[in-house]
């Protein structure tokens, strides 16, 4: 099986050519294993969101080489190999939640199996939304629409699914609870997830790795293997000493980042 990613001396910028544009990552190498859990880390503005969108396909490269799944982005996101989350996620404004779920799947066009009616329903349940699921987004608070947007990546079942800090704007509780269904999804689905979060617990839970970026220009400046730290499936306690040490590691590879 090809790597879920492959990136070799990636450069990215905006602004202009390859000469004019202000680069915001620079000889960026990064393997990511198909099926593995990674976590990104990284100040603000380093370019963690920008890798996410060439691995999309909503950025071109300035230079260098980039594969998802072993092919081009652009084929991987026409075949809709690739699923995203990001911090801004859009809803259509005038679809109800059952129906922003179900977009990428051709709502509307009447062509609905019973089993994609069923797993919506069950994401939407699974994501606390069952109770509103005929309201529209401007009745949902922030952190419920961006759940809507979460079961919307979930049920096209990705290759790739990539997360732009999708936990945000939850509360501690929701989000240590959706941390742990996202987990699982995961195990079920053998989906490849890059996982980028500001928090250092959460990616050190998620993550069977977590790379840390610096900034100016972007580069991977710690890569953690969480492996050793963790259980069968990739199963830690949160206050587990070694992760909270793995935590330490990460820190002090943040603040010298930042
Ligand atoms: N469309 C754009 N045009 C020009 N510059 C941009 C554009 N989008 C992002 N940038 C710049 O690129 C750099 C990286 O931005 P990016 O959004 O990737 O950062 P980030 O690591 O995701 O930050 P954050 O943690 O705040 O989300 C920043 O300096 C930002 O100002
Ligand atoms: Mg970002």
């Amino acid at each position: 099986m090809p790597d879920a990613i492959e990136a070799r001396q990636l450069d990215v910028g905006y602004g202009g050519g390859r000469k004019t544009a202000v680069k915001v990552l620079a000889g960026l190498d990064l393997t990511v294993a198909a099926g593995s859990f990674l976590s990104i880390l990284g100040p603000s503005g380093c370019g963690k969101s920008t890798l996410l969108r060439v691995v999309a396909d909503l950025l071109d490269p300035l230079g260098g080489s980039i594969s998802v799944l072993g092919e081009t982005p652009h084929t991987v996101r026409s075949r809709r190999d690739v699923g995203f989350v990001f911090q801004d996620s859009t809803l259509l404004p005038w679809r109800t939640v059952r129906d922003n779920v179900r977009l990428p799947l051709g709502v509307g066009q009447g062509s609905l199996t019973r089993k994609i009616e069923d797993r919506s329903t069950e994401l939407l349940e699974l994501m606390g939304l069952g109770g509103l699921s005929e309201r529209l987004p401007h009745q949902l608070s922030g952190g419920q629409r961006q759940r809507v947007a979460i079961a919307r990546a979930l049920l096209g079942e990705p290759k790739l699914l990539l997360m732009d800090e999708p936990f945000g704007a939850l509360d501690e509780i929701t989000r240590d609870r959706l941390n742990d269904e996202l987990l699982a999804l995961w195990r079920r689905s053998g989906t490849t997830i890059l996982f980028v979060t500001h928090s250092i617990a959460e990616a050190a839970y998620l993550g069977e790795r977590v790379i840390v970026l610096a900034a100016n220009p972007g580069r991977v400046v710690k890569d953690l293997d969480m492996r050793p730290f963790k259980q069968e499936g990739n199963r830690c306690k949160r206050e587990d000493p070694a992760i909270v040490a793995a935590m330490a590691d990460l820190r002090v590879a943040l603040e010298r980042a930042s």
